[in-house]
């Protein structure tokens, strides 16, 4: 039976998160400049993409870039950038074509102001797609990201909208960059780093953890239907017994 028919479409993760790593080892292996292991990053961007939207996953949610990563060298970050808008403008007409909504969180206002624009451009024309949202997290960081819920609930607060006694999870997760999206079901991280990395915090609260050796730029369908097929393997019990769950 091929990996792709083991998979139970009853029981497919709502929304899968990935942390892409590894791009720089795998450029290094190969004795290139990082920039290669970035540009290859964004070809197995496509495969999962695609790998999601045809088994029908509703949301992916992908680390492209972390508050953190603002201090990498100046030309690294620069490449990112670029790559960032090639790839939105080539791919554009598969997000189109396969009924993808893109989305983005993040503190969108540090980017150079020519990949705001091309996002800005990407998530108008692609806001009525249903199929699947694509969400590229850029300039993220999940502390960043509860700090302006704070202030924001806080602002509420003081201004008699919101009762202090009110306060509750939905309220959180209505502030939240994601407040559009379900929590996070299963999430990956490549390259053999088991780490979290300020990445999504309270999404993950009962996310199945999924840790690969590969390096992303290595991460095929392939990768990602053994990943799903792992998940599937799991009991997930929201802190209820085996029992309850059966
Ligand atoms: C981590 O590898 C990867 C990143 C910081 C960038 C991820 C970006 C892409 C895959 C490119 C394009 C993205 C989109 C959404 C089109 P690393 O550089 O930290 O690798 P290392 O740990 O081996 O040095």
């Amino acid at each position: 039976m091929s990996l792709k028919a083991q998979i139970n479409d009853n029981r497919l993760p709502k929304h899968i998160a990935i942390i892409m790593d590894g791009n720089g080892r795998w450029a290094k292996k190969q004795g290139m400049a990082r920039a290669f292991g970035h540009e290859n990053g964004a070809k197995a961007v496509r495969q999962v993409v695609e790998g999601c939207a045809e088994l029908g996953v509703e949301n992916l949610t992908l680390y492209a870039f972390s508050t953190e990563n603002w201090n990498r060298p100046k030309l690294e970050v620069q490449t990112l950038m670029r790559l960032l808008i090639s790839s939105l403008k080539k791919e554009i007409k598969t997000l189109q074509d396969n009924h993808i909504k893109l989305c983005t969180i993040g503190n969108l206002s540090t980017l150079p102001s020519k990949v705001h624009k091309e996002l800005v451009d990407v998530m108008e024309k692609t806001k009525l797609n249903t199929r699947m949202t694509l969400t590229i997290a850029l300039s993220y960081g999940s502390r960043e990201e509860l700090v302006s819920v704070i202030k924001e609930i806080s602002i509420k607060v003081k201004n008699n909208i919101i009762s202090p006694e009110n306060i509750d999870e939905s309220i959180i997760n209505e502030h939240l960059y994601t407040r559009n999206l379900p929590d996070v079901d299963l999430l990956v991280r490549t390259s053999g780093e088991q780490r979290i990395s300020n990445f999504l915090l309270w999404q993950i609260a009962y996310a199945e953890l999924y840790f690969t050796n590969t390096l992303w730029p290595d991460f095929s369908k392939e990768d990602l239907y053994y990943a799903i097929i792992e998940y599937q393997k799991r009991e997930r019990r929201f802190g209820k017994t085996s029992e309850q769950i059966s």
